[in-house]
């Protein structure tokens, strides 16, 4: 049987871990060649780029900070030059950080908005850029918490909140050029972030999966696996679409 994403070239960024290193390797088994971007963890996307070509598949791994417009060019380039076209964008890289109201600063707004909005915009406008006359295709990863917007959490809240936007407004803007734009929502999922976090244990996941209809919280392939249908002719006809996928957790 054909894979789904055979011929396909995709950038995932932020692929050194977590939900990215996922999707870059669910992509590459479905027969996509990988942009494998990282920001600091080289040792991290080196192991995704070796685990993905001992299962036959090809991946490269780059370094750039997407927050910023002259790296995001360059990792583009760099995309276009190893793989010779670019087909897949799957905006992944992003940071989350909480804080009470009264420990909100300029800094840590500016922080996660960089990343989490504008390097997502800048990240679709140069993948535009670079998609052939077919089309393309730009997932977003944004969260639940842009619908369940929990307490000390009014800035990374309003980063997804804005992803969900910018992702229904490009949606109807890039159509026309069959370019589809979809954001998967993701509730709480067993990240090395979210481990460094400290919030993978304790009273903090306990009440989540208390929560959950399905009682657990999830694992990065729960993701991977909606990001691969999205990418794919599967979902031809399906476009400005938020995913979430969390467990039933609303
Ligand atoms: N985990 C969750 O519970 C959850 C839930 C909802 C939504 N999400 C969203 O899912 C995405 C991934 O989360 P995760 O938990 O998998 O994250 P993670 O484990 O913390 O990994 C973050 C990834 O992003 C990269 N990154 C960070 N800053 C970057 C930058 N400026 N430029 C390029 N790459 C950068 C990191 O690279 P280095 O390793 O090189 O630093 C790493 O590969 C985020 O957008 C997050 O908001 C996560």
């Amino acid at each position: 049987m054909k894979k789904k994403l055979e011929g396909k070239v995709a950038i995932v960024t932020g692929a050194s871990k977590g939900i990215g290193a996922s999707i870059a390797k669910h992509m590459a088994l479905e027969g996509a060649s990988v942009v494998v971007n990282y920001a600091s963890s080289k040792e991290g996307a080196d192991a995704v780029v070796a685990e993905i070509e001992k299962a036959g598949g090809k991946a490269i791994a780059v370094k750039a900070d997407v927050s910023k417009k002259a790296e995001i060019e360059r990792l583009f380039a760099q995309a276009k030059k190893s793989f010779g076209q670019l087909d897949i964008l799957v905006n992944n890289a992003g940071r989350y950080e909480f804080a009470p109201l009264e420990a909100v600063t300029e800094d840590h707004f500016h922080k996660l908005f960089d990343l989490n909005v504008l390097g997502l915009i800048l990240s679709a406008q140069e993948a535009v850029k670079h998609f052939g006359p077919d089309g393309g295709n730009i997932i977003n990863i944004s969260s639940i918490v842009a619908t369940l917007a929990p307490p000390n959490g009014a800035v990374y809240s309003a980063t997804k909140a804005a992803v969900d936007a910018v992702t229904k407004s490009l949606a109807k803007e890039l159509g026309p050029k069959q370019i589809r734009v979809n954001s998967i929502n993701p509730g709480m999922v067993e990240t090395e972030g979210v481990i460094a976090a400290g919030m993978s244990e304790g009273d903090f996941r306990n009440k989540i999966e208390a929560d959950t209809p399905l009682g657990r919280i999830g694992q990065p392939q729960d993701i991977a696996t909606a990001a691969v249908f999205f990418a794919s002719s599967d979902s031809s006809w399906i476009t400005g679409e938020t995913l979430v996928i969390a467990g039933g957790l609303r």
